[in-house]
């Protein structure tokens, strides 16, 4: 991934069939967690283990989506989305991994999906968003083939009950940061430090991607099917062949590692040398199946990031979030068209964008004023514009998230949302910012 100089946008209005949208996932805004069969998930256990999640909480209540989903859908239909991104929690639909489907569990999910048509949203169901049934992490989870096969099992059962209505499915969210922070850094559940597991989760994860890809598509051949894959493109400090060494392992490992494959190139050369991987567990026929054709190709990005020759360098860094990430909204317009130049993908969609902010201001009638955030947005979005407006098939945006949730291992701290969610009353509350976006979904165009 190169930077070209930023263009700008000739155009700040969006095609009339763009996609509007807001996503969120289980783990992070059900709560409900051992509802009606639901059985425990990696997530449970990983925030159940003292000193994994900053503030100390965990999913159990979260934003009690659960029992709130037809208030919530009304919170969509006044932003005006025409589009919801959610995840399926996998120990909801098949608590023992394998094997038995528990009807309850999609129950829940039949019941959002026909609130969404009814409100004329558009859902956009993701079925790996991390919360991965603790019984198969006890055989192993990622690290263990068998889990992609499981998976693609629970994705044809879930094809099976909801396929009737919805008709565009993603299979897994961000495979890097399952991999890498699940199983190299301990970040995320399930908390292990291993090269050799991350890099055996990686390629387990991007085949659970192909075997259900191809499963659904046995069900249901007309269902769009995608894939979403998280890029932080990486800029070098300097001009040091040393920091430009680094700025390319780097960027195959954590970016081309999954979109190579997907896009039929295998794992990049010089990061798979450089970590010494003999990818034994990359068996006959795997690659052609992470390499089916995608229905459409789904993007999360919020920041880019610096790599120097000598550890502790810093770029010339722009403003940050609260997260400490760098706002800098050109790399997603370089990285839209990197992606259109580069590869072969039918259409890609922005399946994440978004900001946490302190969220400290407030309106005279007490509303969240997040200029801030609004900026972000914005910015972002005339990014989006501008590569549109160049001819890179956009089809559409979901702002990351429609409520302040559980953000993983920092815990309820950080504030995604564009609504506002009251800690304890749990009450919901657009700020400015859901305000704003409902007035671009209105008018189709961004405000000058
Ligand atoms: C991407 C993840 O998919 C989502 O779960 C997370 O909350 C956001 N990034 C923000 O970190």
């Amino acid at each position: 991934m190169t930077e070209s100089a930023s263009t700008t946008p000739a155009s700040r209005a969006f095609p009339t069939d763009f996609v509007w949208g807001a996503a969120t996932s289980s783990f992070q805004i059900e709560g409900a967690s051992d509802a009606d069969g639901k059985s425990e998930s990696i997530w449970d256990r990983f925030c159940a283990t003292p000193g994994t999640i900053i503030d100390g909480t965990d999913g159990t209540r979260a934003c009690d989506h659960y029992n709130r989903v037809a208030d919530d859908v009304a919170l969509m239909v006044d932003l005006g989305l025409t589009a919801y991104r959610f995840s399926i929690a996998w120990p909801r639909v098949v608590p023992g991994g394998t094997g038995e489907v528990n009807a309850a569990g999609l129950d829940f999910y039949d019941r959002l999906v026909d609130e969404l048509l009814a409100a004329g949203i558009t859902p956009y169901p993701t079925l790996y968003h991390w919360d991965l049934p603790q019984v198969l992490q006890d055989q192993g989870g990622w690290t263990n083939r068998a889990t992609a096969e499981a998976f693609a099992d629970y994705a044809a059962a879930t094809v099976r009950r909801l396929g009737d209505r919805v008709t565009r499915w993603t299979t897994v969210n961000e495979p890097y940061v399952i991999a890498n922070l699940g199983y190299l850094t301990g970040e995320h559940a399930p908390g292990h430090r291993d090269l050799d597991e991350a890099l055996a989760a990686s390629h387990h994860v991007l085949l659970a991607h192909g075997m259900a890809l191809r499963a659904i598509k046995e069900i249901e051949p007309s269902h769009e099917v995608g894939v979403v894959i998280n890029f932080t493109p990486v800029t070098p400090v300097g001009d040091s062949p040393f920091a430009r060494e680094r700025q390319q392992i780097v960027n195959e490992f954590e970016n081309r590692w999954y979109s190579d494959p997907i896009a039929g190139r295998g794992y990049p050369a010089f990061a798979t040398e450089r970590l010494g991987w003999d990818q034994a567990e990359v068996l006959p026929g795997d690659l052609d199946l992470i390499a089916q054709p995608v229905d459409f190709f789904g993007i999360n990005f919020y920041t880019r990031k610096f790599v120097a020759a000598i550890d502790g360098e810093r770029g010339d860094r722009g403003d940050e979030t609260a997260m400490g990430w760098e706002i800098h909204p050109p790399a997603l317009g370089d990285l839209l068209r990197f992606l259109d130049d580069e590869y072969d993908f039918p259409k890609l969609l922005i399946t994440e964008n978004g900001a946490a902010m302190p969220d400290t201001e407030r309106d005279a009638d007490g509303r969240v004023a997040d200029h801030d955030r609004i900026a972000y947005l914005r910015g972002h979005l005339e990014q989006v514009a501008g590569a549109i407006e160049q001819g890179v098939p956009i089809e559409g945006y979901f702002a990351w998230s429609l409520l302040d949730n559980f953000e993983w291992a920092w815990g309820y701290g950080p504030k995604f949302g564009i609504v506002e969610v009251d800690p304890d009353s749990l009450e919901r509350r657009p700020k400015r910012s859901a305000l704003w976006y409902a007035d671009l979904i209105r008018s189709g165009s961004l405000p000058t």
